[in-house]
Parts: C-alpha cells; structure tokens; sequence
C-alpha cells in the first residue's frame, strides 16, 4: 500500500492505495464520488474525465498515486454555493443529454475545451470531444450546449479558476 494525500473536489484526503489502484476506482469507491463514471474498459469513451490540476484527464487511465499531492475536480466539484456551473446550465439548457451517461466526462472536458479557447469554432469544439463518446444524442446538441457555454464566458470551476 501507498499513501497519498490528494485534494478531490476542495477537501484534502489522506489515504492508503493500492499502487496500481486507478484512480477512478479510488474516486468512486474510496470517496464515494460516483458522479465519474466508467463506461469502457478500453480508454476510449470518456465517461471517467476528471480534471487534474486544472486540465482534464481520463481517470481510467491514471493511477490514484499519480494524483498524489495534486488537486483532482470531478463533476461533483464544479457547482459552487448551490449554483450549477455554466457548462453545466448550457448542458441543461440546451438538453445535451439523454440518457446523461456520458455527460459528466463531457461536461469536464468541455470546460477543458474552453479553458484551452474561449472562443472555439464549431469544428475545434468536435475536436476537442473527439474523446468522449456518446451513444444517444448524436452530438448537435452537445456542440450548442458548449457554444452557449463560451457566449456567456464560462470557463473552470470558480475553485479551479481561483488557483489558476
Ligand atoms: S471509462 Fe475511462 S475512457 Fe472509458
Ligand atoms: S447521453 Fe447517453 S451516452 Fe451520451
């Protein structure tokens, strides 16, 4: 066993991991954050993005020792004081989802998107989620949702934003 000391969603956590624990396994079943979700086995849809020190991650593909004195935002740490995040209301808004599983890795990696370019084209914003996969909605409205989201300025989390 390892110990690391990682600040998920704003509070910090000292634990024991396995080494080769991934670090979505630890978010879901040691800290009860199931909000990331896992949809593949392959790492390739997406579902599992977190953010990482500010920039997005799958985190199926990254061991929990590798966040180990780093900071780890998950969908469940983008609303603030009640307030959903942006991204997060141009998503409902815009009814970017079906059956939402994919929708919190596409959420944090759009933030992603925006905190790279605020002002994406449509094209660089498809780019951009070229890694997250959805199954229902075909995507047109994904791509709004996001385009809503950089008219009205969204970027990170406040939490993520104040330590940039
Ligand atoms: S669960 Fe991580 S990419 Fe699919
Ligand atoms: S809304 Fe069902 S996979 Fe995207």
């Amino acid at each position: 066993m390892t110990r690391i000391n990682v600040t998920v969603d704003g509070v910090g956590y000292e634990d024991e991991v396995e080494p080769r624990t991934l670090l979505v396994h630890y978010l879901r079943e040691s800290l009860g954050k199931t909000g990331t979700v896992i949809g593949c086995d392959t790492s390739n849809c997406g579902a599992c993005t977190v953010h990482l020190d500010g920039r997005s991650v799958k985190s199926c593909n990254v061991l929990a020792v590798q966040a180990d004195g780093h900071e780890v935002t998950t969908i469940e740490g983008l609303a603030q004081d009640g307030e959903l995040h942006p991204m997060q209301k141009a998503f409902h808004n815009c009814h970017a989802l079906q059956c939402g599983y994919c929708t919190p890795g596409m959420i944090m990696q759009a933030i992603d998107v925006l905190n790279e370019n605020p002002d994406p084209s449509e094209e660089q914003i498809r780019v951009g989620l070229e890694g997250n996969l959805c199954r229902c909605t075909g995507y047109h409205n994904i791509v709004k949702a996001v385009q809503e989201a950089a008219g009205s300025g969204a970027t990170a989390g406040a939490r993520e934003g104040a330590q940039s």
